[in-house]
């Protein structure tokens, strides 16, 4: 009995240490909610949690709370380093293709006029008017664009800070409202050459024949040959995700949390260079590589024989089309037996 009494102190030392230590233990870290003595520990949650600068705040505003998170070092230096060196690389290994394609090859030359000075209708006023509302707005979303990745290294030490800041703050404008005629201008060309542009058999040949860039031939195509359809389609994915991770940042955190955020500006850069560069070679090919293709773009119509040369298949459905309603139309007089 006397031994019991002397170890009862001992005992109410060792219960009341318990009852202080142990919920300390199992508490989690009221900054991370990670619990790094939890049974089972959250790697993730523990990874996450390293390194942030994170403190409590008692304006309305919760995400201020958070000053770095571990994902906003791996996003910086995809942004300042990664993104700007691919963009760079990219351009001007495209640029150079372009230049080294014309030097060796010089431009497609177009077939001599059609005898009788006959043209056809290749896109309407309507499809135009679509197509240069997009190209311009790109034009200046490009530029625009391009000035967050390079402005600051390459143009402000040509041009000075204070005209930099001051050429930044509008450009910033123009890209924020100029989005909206890109994106009203996509829509109409999506609309208008969706059907077009949908691939067939015709296609495969011209593929086969690699579109006859190197040889000089021109396989049959129809209102647009597979390169172009590609292109189409290229533009149409790079063109949406642009638009909806470009509509999600003009609206920040409505809709995302800033690892969102991120997200949505690693697909909106990432998917611009590469659009930029299919619109670089576009751009070439409606200018300087091929005689007679701007024109159907500027006017609306081209010459039957560049139709015939260039969209065999197309331009011999528009002269079937042509013919059959005016054979069919009523009060039209019957070619004579
Ligand atoms: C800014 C300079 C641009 C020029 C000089 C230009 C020129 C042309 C020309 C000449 C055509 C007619 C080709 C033909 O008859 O087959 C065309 C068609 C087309 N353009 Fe452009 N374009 C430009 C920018 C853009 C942009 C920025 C986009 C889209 C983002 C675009 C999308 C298209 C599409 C989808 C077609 C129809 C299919 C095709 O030809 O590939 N263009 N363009």
């Amino acid at each position: 009995m006397r031994c019991v009494c002397r170890l009862l102190p001992a005992l109410a030392v060792l219960a009341m240490l318990a009852v202080a230590l142990v919920p300390a233990a199992r508490a989690a870290d009221p900054m991370t909610g990670a619990n790094p003595t939890a049974q089972s520990v959250n790697e993730r949650d523990l990874l996450n949690a390293l390194g942030k600068l994170q403190g409590r705040i008692t304006i309305p505003d919760g995400k201020a709370a958070t000053l770095e998170q571990p994902q906003g070092r791996e996003y910086r230096s995809f942004h300042e380093r990664v993104l700007p060196w691919l963009a760079g690389i990219i351009i001007l290994a495209v640029l150079a293709g372009l230049a080294a394609f014309y030097l060796i090859k010089g431009r497609i030359p177009a077939p001599p006029r059609d005898p009788g000075g006959r043209t056809v209708l290749r896109f309407s006023a309507v499809e135009r008017l679509g197509h240069w509302l997009t190209a311009t707005a790109f034009v200046v979303l490009a530029i625009t664009g391009l000035n967050y990745f390079f402005g600051k290294r390459l143009l402000m030490p040509l041009i000075g800070a204070d005209a930099f800041a001051t050429w930044s703050h509008w450009a910033k404008y123009a890209h924020n409202f100029v989005a909206w005629a890109f994106m009203l201008g996509l829509l109409v060309m999506i609309v208008a050459w969706v059907r077009d542009n949908i691939p067939d058999r015709v296609d495969i040949a011209w593929l086969r024949a690699g579109g006859g860039f190197l040889d000089g031939s021109h396989p049959p195509a129809e209102r647009f040959n597979a390169g172009q359809k590609l292109m189409f389609w290229g533009i149409v994915i790079f063109g949406l995700a642009i638009s909806v991770s470009g509509v999600l940042m003009l609206f920040p955190f409505a809709l995302l949390d800033i690892n969102g955020m991120q997200f949505a500006q690693y697909v909106h850069a990432t998917a611009a260079v590469l659009l930029i560069a299919v619109i670089l070679g576009h751009i070439y090919i409606g200018t300087l590589g091929m005689e007679g293709a701007f024109q159907a773009m500027e006017s609306g119509s081209v010459d039957l024989n560049w139709a015939r040369t260039h969209h065999s298949v197309w331009a011999e459905k528009v002269l079937a089309e042509e013919r059959a309603p005016r054979a069919g139309r009523p009060g039209t007089p019957a070619p004579a037996e």
